[in-house]
């Protein structure tokens, strides 16, 4: 990211999150409110632990904005972690001594039962620590709430462009979704336990989610971010490192328990013959209807098996980014490890409060890597430091963008 530039601070039992959000014109209009209704989204989801009951999400502002619009510098943000007031950690120390930032005499427990999964075994070794919540504290997902609550920031940029995102479930555990992804009805994705929009699955992933609760069991998944009115030609194809598929592939990657990127067919295609799989570009005689359009669509296809994506640059339809979530590590049917000191066996690994699954969170996260990487895409081809100045050289570009007539 150049144009756009986000960071995030913080642990997971710590007081709170920072994020820093840098590269957004001046002239968009931002709430705390707004934000809210994303940490919102990101907290739901069948099959989340108590402690999305326990925190109600929510970013406070703390520079970049006056008066509800931004005013072009750093917008950064603290969301509280409200359970660090109060809450104890398994050992029973209050996390302000757990957590202490000055020295504590609090006596507490390290941990040294290694999960497996985790970022504990490599972290510990590799920071030289002897306590795996010095690892544990930063590489827990909490984390994603700074990066929901900046892809809300890039998601307001996005909309006074024209352009939505939105996600979806689309498999869990063994369940598949078969909901049609040309007429998915987003409001219901949105009203649906597992943002799944297809309430025939949804049924069976509950189920699927009860039976590994049963077993003290977690699984993983599948989630979809679809994104609507892109313009052509976002990325480059000029350098490895310019191409949007692989800034989006390297984003959406980030996130904890990601294992595997597609956009579009994806994978499928390496089973299909070429005739089929590439997009083919309709004539202008189906498609200009002569209708001036505020923000206008040349070159369509008759498909999208690209997902919107060819030589690294957007081709105007839909972008489609799929992600593949392995099942969560922390089980409570604890696995075998070994301790940090002896290395030798223990029973059960460390157990610490843990979702059975979280792929509708992974799927509002996922939305926001991609809106940020799109919004800095958008930035680097359009500039502007004012969203009007953004928007009049979109439509500039758009409007030539068509049959050189
Ligand atoms: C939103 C979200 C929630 C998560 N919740 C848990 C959890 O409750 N328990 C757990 O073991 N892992 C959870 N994870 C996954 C771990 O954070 C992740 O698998 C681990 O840090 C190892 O990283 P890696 O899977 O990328 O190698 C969660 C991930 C995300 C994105």
């Amino acid at each position: 990211m150049g144009a756009f530039r986000f960071f995030s601070a913080g642990e997971s039992h710590g007081p709170g999150l920072t994020a820093y959000v840098e590269g957004l014109p001046a002239g968009l209009e931002i709430s705390e409110a707004y934000i809210r209704e994303d940490l919102a989204r990101r907290q739901k989801g069948y099959g989340r632990g108590k402690r999305q009951q326990i925190e109600t999400d929510f970013a406070k502002i703390t520079s970049g904005v006056r008066h509800g619009v931004t005013i072009g510098g750093p917008i950064s943000m603290f969301i509280e972690n409200t359970d660090f007031s109060t809450g104890k950690g398994p050992d029973g120390v209050l996390w302000t001594d757990e957590m202490s930032v000055e020295p504590s005499d609090v006596p507490y427990e390290k941990i040294t039962k290694l999960r497996p999964g985790h970022a504990d075994t490599p972290g510990i070794v590799k920071y030289a620590q002897d306590d795996a919540r010095n690892i544990l504290e930063r590489s827990s997902a909490r984390e994603s709430a700074a990066r929901v609550a900046a892809g809300a920031l890039a998601r307001t940029f996005l909309n006074q462009l024209g352009i939505q995102v939105f996600s979806h479930v689309s498999a869990l555990g063994s369940v598949n979704s078969e909901a049609d992804i040309n007429r998915i009805d987003w409001p219901s994705v949105e009203s649906s336990q597992l943002r799944c929009a297809d309430p025939e699955a949804e049924s069976k992933m509950i189920k699927e989610i009860d039976s590994a609760r049963e077993e003290g069991d977690s699984l993983g998944g599948v989630f979809e971010v679809i994104g609507y009115n892109l313009p052509i030609g976002l990325g480059s194809h000029t350098q490895w490192d310019k191409k949007l598929s692989s800034r989006l592939a390297a984003s959406v990657m980030s996130i904890n328990a990601v294992k595997g990127v597609e956009f579009g067919a994806g994978f499928e295609q390496a089973k299909m013959r070429g005739s089929a799989v590439h997009d083919v570009i309709i004539p202008i005689e189906e498609w200009d209807t002569g209708e001036e359009l505020e923000f206008p669509k040349p070159w369509p296809r008759r498909s999208n098996n690209s997902g919107g994506l060819e030589g690294g640059m957007t081709t105007g339809e839909p972008l489609i980014v799929r992600a593949m979530v392995k099942p969560i590590a922390t089980i409570m049917n604890a696995l075998e490890t070994v301790d940090l000191n002896t290395g030798e066996k223990v029973e059960k690994a460390h157990y610490e409060r843990s979702d059975i699954t979280f792929v509708p969170t992974c799927a509002v996260i996922g939305e926001a890597m991609v809106m940020m990487v799109v919004a800095d895409a958008i930035l680097e081809k359009f500039g502007g430091d004012h969203i009007k100045e953004t928007k009049k050289n979109l439509t500039t570009y758009l409007k030539s963008a068509g049959p050189r007539g």
